[in-house]
């Protein structure tokens, strides 16, 4: 059966690195979709097509009368592992293989921090399953997306394969093989902006770095983790009165400990600190750090000023809905995507 299957990105409002010790964290869905489509082949092999898997950054450097133009357009082999990944993890829980031709097409940058690489595995996990008649649950498929992600990248929570798959906002909390997941029930969108800036280091340095940290001072860093765990449980009880005030200082104040941590750049604090002084009611960095995306939090009348400042200093922004649907799994139609077929 021919199908297409999409997912969202996700940020992390609250919680990032904590969450790694067991803490809470607080994600929520964005309006912004991998996109897979699934077509079973008469033989047994597997094809990928990456179709506008957007990559975040270009450099350009001027030195001695020389220009270098560098992109971050090896970003998207990885992104194509998890493809490779989810064919291979779904094949062996289903106890059956199938040809199949997928075509993935992205909304939003791969690489950035958005949960890119969980969308695309959640997504490709369902579009196998389904193209070869198979029906999975979302605990399933959201189980078989975390396996992909921690056979790809060796290291990785269960939070950005929750969120892409259940969408919305969810207040989410693991220790080993065990998951607590907790849809939130916000009543309206939070007016956001994200920026992009440039990676500096990946998830998995930065999650070993702090992991590094903890073990030589557990009774500093431990705290910090602790107090962050703080935070975001008063930034739930904000979030479910939608007091944005209180969400944007409770913001400021995990970025604070995010950068005691020392998972900020001065990049990032410095587009932080642009999107405060522009009129942001609180920004933060979002994901695991070193470079990656800010969101900052705004009132709707400001929120093209804090927007413009934000572009000036990194070059991309976009602007987010937040708690939008999860997966989407639509077989059997007429798919109306001829982008994608
Ligand atoms: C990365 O988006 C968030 C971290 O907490 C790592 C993880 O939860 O897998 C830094």
């Amino acid at each position: 059966m021919r199908v297409y299957v999409s997912a969202p990105g996700k940020v992390t409002l609250f919680g990032e690195h904590a969450v790694v010790y067991g803490q809470p964290a607080i994600v929520a869905s964005i309006d912004k979709r991998v996109h897979v489509y699934a077509e079973p082949r008469s033989d047994n092999a597997v094809t990928i097509e990456a179709r506008d898997l957007r990559v975040p950054g270009v450099r350009v450097t001027y030195r001695e009368g020389e220009v270098t133009v560098e992109t971050d357009y090896g970003l998207v082999l990885p992104a194509i592992s998890y493809l490779n990944k989810a064919v291979e993890i779904t094949s062996k829980y289903l106890g059956s293989r199938h040809g199949v031709r997928l075509v993935v097409q992205s909304e939003m940058p791969v690489g950035a921090g958005l949960g890119t690489s969980a969308a695309v595995a959640v997504a490709t996990v369902a579009a196998y399953a389904y193209s070869g008649g198979y029906e999975l649950s979302k605990d399933e498929i959201a189980g078989l997306g975390w396996e992909v992600e921690r056979a790809v990248q060796g290291i990785a929570s269960p939070m950005d394969t929750s969120i892409v798959t259940y969408g919305g906002f969810m207040k989410i909390r693991y220790s080993g093989e065990r998951i607590e997941r907790e849809s939130l029930g916000v009543s309206a969108s939070l007016p956001i902006v994200l920026a992009y800036v440039e990676r500096e280091f990946r998830t998995k340095d930065m999650v070993q770095m702090v992991r590094e940290r903890v073990s030589k001072y557990p009774q500093l860093y431990g705290r910090i983790i602790e107090m962050i765990g703080e935070v975001v449980r008063a930034a739930e009880r904000a979030l479910l009165s939608y007091d944005l005030g209180e969400l944007g200082l409770l913001m400021n104040l995990n970025h604070g400990l995010l950068d005691a941590l020392g998972v900020s750049t001065r990049k990032l604090n410095e587009v932080v600190y642009a999107a405060r002084s522009s009129g942001a009611l609180g920004a933060k960095l979002t994901g695991a750090g070193g470079g990656g995306c800010v969101i900052a939090l705004s009132l709707l009348e400001k929120i093209h000023v804090v927007e413009e400042v934000m572009r000036f200093l990194c070059g991309f922004t976009m602007r987010t809905s937040l708690g939008t649907e999860g997966v989407r799994v639509e077989a059997g139609k007429n798919l109306g995507r001829t982008a994608l077929t």
